[in-house]
């Protein structure tokens, strides 16, 4: 399930926090989510109107008593037809004040009359969150079914360290769909996708690459998401939008993503506990790249290509987590699919075939065969490639 189309109020408070919430707003934007903004008098001195205005291409609603006062409660009758609702930042005060009951401004009259599921992600200093007023807030918003999250431990901004900063985006954007009980099997997980095709330089104007449209590896590393993960997507040239949320690295030729899924275990320390090798990486580069552009001529033209690496026989199994790889076959699939799996130290292996109709390369629907290096098979039949990334995913967490 997806956050799509749902209908948001988001909140923001006076931290210094307070232009974090941008972000959230362009991901739920991105999620083709409606969201209506709601600003406290101190968050106005730390972000103007004008942002929020412009990123949800909405009215922000400010004033309990505008100039030209509304019907009844109109903006707070708007809250009401919301299906959540979002402080990000929650100040110590706004903590306070909902869990006492005090209605004295929009902000807190709105969330003391909204009884939607409602999310606070606090920020402050962290003596304003030990504050056993603060504290007591917290609990009393919590027992009544509030989803407030913990704020992160690190620097503030005050230069200080401790527990007060912010929740992490990707925290925040789990808590939303928590909200919706969507399910998050993949929380505090973190997966590694790479996607999308290699290309081999021949000269400055030329290359040599594949059909991959990169659609299965961004399908996996959305539902990943969506399923709560912590997702990097390595990403050969393709022309599909960036997923939100995840961190995305743009790479270009074989040894570009060798390199780039090394460095990502290195900084993972290899706590990966899923990579998916969905790449079509090439498996020959040329051996010598022609500095200036070859020109044509009535000669024939002779390239000589060697083996490019071989990612995943160079990780050969070696992370703490499952590795999940990708065969692309014309024939002889099953066999050629489970001795890859076999020499390359994979734990799963996802057969598909390159001469199908609605499926591999470039293809919006894909039909597969997962094999588990467990013996575990699974037939998927043709269905769109973020349904079937959906299913090779349920189909590793139940046969781990
Ligand atoms: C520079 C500055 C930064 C602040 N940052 C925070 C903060 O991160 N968290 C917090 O609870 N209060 C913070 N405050 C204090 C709040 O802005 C203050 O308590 C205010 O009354 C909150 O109002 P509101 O909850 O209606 O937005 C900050 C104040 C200043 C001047």
């Amino acid at each position: 399930m997806s956050l799509q189309n749902k209908k948001f109020l988001i909140i923001v408070t006076g931290s210094i926090a307070s232009y974090k919430a941008c972000e959230i707003i362009r991901i739920l934007r991105k999620e083709k989510c409606e969201v209506q903004v709601m600003m406290t008098e101190s968050a106005q001195k730390f972000i103007g109107k004008a942002t929020f205005s412009a990123l949800t291409n909405n009215e922000v609603l400010t004033d309990m008593f505008p100039d030209t006062p509304k019907a009844g409660l109109e903006h707070i009758e708007h809250a009401l037809n919301m299906d959540a609702i979002l402080v990000i930042p929650a100040t110590a005060n706004i903590l306070g004040k909902v869990a006492s009951g005090i209605a004295d401004d929009l902000v807190s009259t709105t969330l003391s009359v909204c009884e939607q599921p409602t999310l606070f992600a606090p920020a402050m200093n962290y003596r304003m969150w030990q504050n056993p007023a603060t504290i007591e807030a917290v609990d009393k918003l919590r027992n009544r079914g509030k989803l407030v999250l913990n704020p992160e431990v690190g620097a503030l901004a005050s230069l200080h360290e401790g527990e007060g900063r912010l929740p992490e985006i990707s925290d925040i954007m789990n808590g939303i769909r928590e909200l919706f009980e969507i399910s998050l099997p993949l929380k505090g997980k973190k997966v590694l996708v790479t996607a999308g095709p290699t290309r081999e330089a021949i000269d400055p104007v030329r290359f040599v690459s594949n059909r991959s449209s990169g659609k299965m590896g961004y399908a996996i590393a959305e539902v990943a998401r969506n399923f709560g993960a912590n997702v990097t997507l390595i990403s050969g040239p393709v022309s599909l939008p960036p997923v939100p949320e995840i961190e995305m690295i743009k790479v270009e030729t074989a040894d570009d993503m060798l390199l780039a899924v090394q460095n990502c275990l290195v900084a993972d320390q290899n706590s990966i506990d899923f990579l998916f090798m969905v790449a079509a990486v090439s498996d020959y580069q040329l051996e010598n790249i022609e500095q200036q552009k070859i020109k044509r001529s009535k000669e024939e033209l002779n390239l000589i290509f060697i083996p490019a690496p071989d990612i995943l026989k160079s990780i050969n199994g070696n992370i703490q987590g499952k590795t999940i790889a990708f065969a692309l076959e014309t024939e002889n699939g099953e066999e050629y699919a489970l001795r890859k799996m076999k020499e390359k130290g994979a734990d799963y292996i996802v057969l598909n075939y390159a001469n199908e109709q609605g499926a591999g390369f470039e293809s919006s629907t894909n039909r597969v065969t997962v094999f588990s290096k467990s013996g575990k098979k699974i037939d998927l039949a043709k269905n769109r490639k973020d349904r079937i990334a959906k299913q090779i995913i349920e189909f590793v967490l139940n046969n781990e």
